[in-house]
C-alpha cells in the first residue's frame, strides 16, 4: 500500500506532494516502479488524494485518501484483498532500495514480531523540552534512539486490530503505523534502511532527491552512501 494522499503543505508546491515532478516523473512513480521491482509482491494499491483519482497510474488498485494519513492506510488496507504481510510505504520515500522491503519482509518472517519497520539511526542527540517548548527537560540516549520511516511490514491481522480498534483521535495523531501496533501491545522491530531512504518534506529535500537521481540513486545495483 502506498500512501500519496497528503496535501504536501510543507513542501508548498500548490498540488499534493506525491504527484509532484521528481526529475520528469510524479514522485510516486518513483515507488511504484521500486515496488514492480520486489519479488512476491501480488497488488500494489496507491491512497490517492480525493480529487486526484484520475491521477491514477497503470496497473495498481486506487482508493481515495482519508483526512489524517492512518485513516488513507485503512482505505487501502480495505483494498489490499488477503496477502500476507502487508506493506505501508509513503509515496514521499521516492529513493527506497528494493533491497529495503525485502530485508523488512524477511525480519518479519524470521523475528515473528508483528511489525518490522525501516528506521535510521539518529546522528543528532535529541533533547527532551518543557510544554513551553523551549526548556529542555532531559538529553535522550542516542545509542537507543531511531528515527521511524517507511517501508513498514506488518501481520494483516495485527494492522487489521490495531486501525479497527484504535480510537479516532488515535488515528489522527498517528504519524507511522508502527505505533497503533505498540499501542494495541504488539510487537516492533526495526531494520536499518541505509542513507536514500529520505523522505521529501521540504524544497530543500526535493533538491536533494533530484540530485541523487541524476547520481543514479534509482539505478539498479544503486550503492550510495
Ligand atoms: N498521506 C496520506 N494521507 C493523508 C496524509 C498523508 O496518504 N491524509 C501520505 C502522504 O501522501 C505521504 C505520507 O503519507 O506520502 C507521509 O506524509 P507527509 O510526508 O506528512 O506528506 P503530506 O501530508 O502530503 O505533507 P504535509 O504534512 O507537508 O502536508
Ligand atoms: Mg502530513
Amino acid at each position: 500500500m502506498v500512501v500519496a494522499a497528503g496535501r504536501g503543505e510543507r513542501l508548498g508546491s500548490g498540488r499534493p506532494k506525491a504527484l509532484v515532478s521528481l526529475a520528469g516523473r510524479p514522485m510516486l512513480e518513483w515507488s511504484l516502479a521500486t515496488l514492480r521491482s520486489v519479488p512476491g509482491i501480488e497488488r500494489i494499491v496507491v491512497a490517492l488524494p480525493v480529487d486526484n483519482l484520475h491521477a491514477s497510474p497503470q496497473g495498481v488498485i486506487v482508493v481515495p485518501g482519508g483526512e489524517a494519513r492512518s485513516h488513507s492506510v485503512r482505505e487501502a488496507l480495505r483494498a489490499s484483498g488477503d496477502g500476507e504481510p502487508v506493506i505501508v510505504h509513503d509515496a514521499a520515500r521516492p529513493l527506497t532500495p528494493p533491497e529495503v522491503f525485502v530485508r523488512a519482509i524477511a525480519e518479519l518472517k524470521s523475528s515473528g514480531a508483528d511489525a518490522v519497520i525501516a528506521a535510521a539511526p539518529v546522528s543528532d542527540t535529541i533533547k527532551e523540552v518543557d510544554v513551553d517548548g523551549h526548556t529542555v527537560l532531559r538529553t535522550l540516549d542516542r545509542s537507543r534512539l531511531w528515527a521511524v520511516q517507511t517501508p513498514q511490514v506488518f501481520r494483516r491481522a495485527a494492522l487489521e486490530r490495531a486501525l479497527a480498534d484504535a480510537p479516532d483521535e488515535l488515528l489522527v495523531a498517528a504519524t507511522d503505523d508502527a505505533w497503533l501496533i505498540e499501542q494495541a501491545g504488539g510487537s516492533v522491530r526495526v531494520v536499518d534502511a541505509g542513507p536514500l531512504n529520505l523522505k521529501v518534506t521540504t524544497a530543500i529535500d526535493l533538491r536533494l532527491a533530484e540530485l541523487l537521481l541524476s547520481e543514479g540513486a534509482h539505478d539498479p545495483g544503486r550503492r550510495i552512501g
